[in-house]
């Protein structure tokens, strides 16, 4: 962990720091001369906004095969049709996949492992909302249930088959495994004390925003602790936050009956401060291609390695990141089946 990053933290992490970086941090030029060709992407959520967007810059690099998992057969199919006609050389599939089923991860899974080379995969699929609902299954809240549980369990799916991937040919690169976080997770006052999922799944406390935040903060410490399990020389793992983002579905879900707020004075916040989804995109294309090793295990965030939150350096934060994996490896074990072998 940078000593640098750490003194870094109490600007990075402040509302002050977070809006100069959107409107000040210029979005950093792509690395040229890089080509695709012949390499694979797996994008989640690649149906509309920031995933469409991150697609279709990697097809521009002249990426050879994209595969867009996508909950609706219908818009996947829309989107990709509009990818086809602007790259007709690519091979671009629609896979459906959705997050809040454990059934389709596993179909999901097994079909990824036939791919049989996977250069980049980016979990971006993720949901906000003003409403608490229950996953009719698992009994968990649904924005806590994509963002957090289903994403970190394809991640503990897909890592190990990455790993054994054997790739040849131009790339002898180690696949790219980059899961979309949120710099919002600093903003997050998430309570280290006590066990996790319960207060997640609390009707009593829910609030759209706070939840949201929650999700993404967990999302984090939970992949750092993963990426300490995994060699960077066999896959590397990071978390990229685009930045807030104007025009894309993430406002959703609203409440029925929005305050002032809600309605007005949030989407006002985000299209006046929001960056475009391309350069939001640009961001994830980055964390793919230009911090290579080095950003194993880190967020990743304005085309910068960037610290983690402040649990991450205290103590009690250590701890909690311990109980935070116990905790989410007895839920998944059912989920993870043989693979909870693999991670101690
Ligand atoms: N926009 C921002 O300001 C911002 C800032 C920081 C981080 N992010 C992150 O960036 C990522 C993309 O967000 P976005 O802004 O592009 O929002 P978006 O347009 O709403 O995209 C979210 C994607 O996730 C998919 N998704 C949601 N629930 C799913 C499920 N159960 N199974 C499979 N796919 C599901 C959505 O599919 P459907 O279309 O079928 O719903 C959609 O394709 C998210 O991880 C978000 O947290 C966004």
């Amino acid at each position: 962990m940078s000593a640098q990053l750490e003194k870094d933290l109490p600007w990075e992490s402040s509302m002050l720091g977070i809006l100069y970086k959107q409107l000040f941090v210029p979005q950093k030029p792509q690395t040229k001369g890089i080509s695709l060709s012949g390499q694979t992407a797996v994008v989640t959520g690649s149906n509309g906004g920031l995933g469409l967007e991150a697609s279709r810059q990697l097809l521009q690099l002249g990426l050879s095969r994209l595969i867009m998992a996508v909950r609706s057969q219908a818009s996947g199919d829309e989107a990709a049709e509009v990818l086809r006609n602007k790259f007709p050389h690519a091979d671009i599939q629609v896979w459906l996949l959705d997050m809040a089923d454990y059934h389709s991860i596993h179909a999901f899974t097994k079909r990824y492992q036939g791919l049989g080379r996977v250069d980049y995969t980016i979990l971006n699929a993720a949901v906000q909302s003003s409403n608490f609902e229950h996953h009719e299954r698992t009994g968990h809240e649904l924005v806590f249930q994509v963002n957090y549980v289903s994403t970190v369990l394809l991640c503990m799916l897909l890592a190990p088959i990455l790993k054994d991937m054997k790739h040849t040919g131009a790339t002898v690169k180690p696949p790219v495994l980059s899961i979309v976080g949120s710099d919002t997770m600093y903003l997050s006052k998430f309570s280290p004390a006590g066990p996790v999922f319960p207060r997640m799944d609390n009707p009593g406390s829910y609030e759209r925003m706070t939840q949201y935040m929650d999700s993404k903060l967990l999302l984090m410490i939970f992949i750092n602790r993963l990426a300490q399990q995994i060699g960077p020389d066999d896959v590397i793992i990071n978390v990229c936050n685009p930045g807030m983002v104007a025009g894309t579905g993430l406002g959703r879900n609203g409440s029925q009956n929005p305050g002032f707020v809600e309605k007005y004075l949030l989407p006002l916040f985000v299209k006046t401060l929001g960056r475009s989804v391309q350069s939001g995109a640009s961001v994830y294309i980055h964390a793919l291609l230009d911090e290579g090793k080095k950003g194993h295990g880190s967020f990743i965030s304005d085309w910068d390695i960037k610290p983690y939150p402040r649990l991450l350096y205290v103590n009690e934060g250590q701890e909690f990141s311990e109980r935070l994996w116990q905790e989410t490896m007895e839920e998944l074990r059912p989920a993870l089946g043989e693979v909870i072998g693999l991670y101690s």
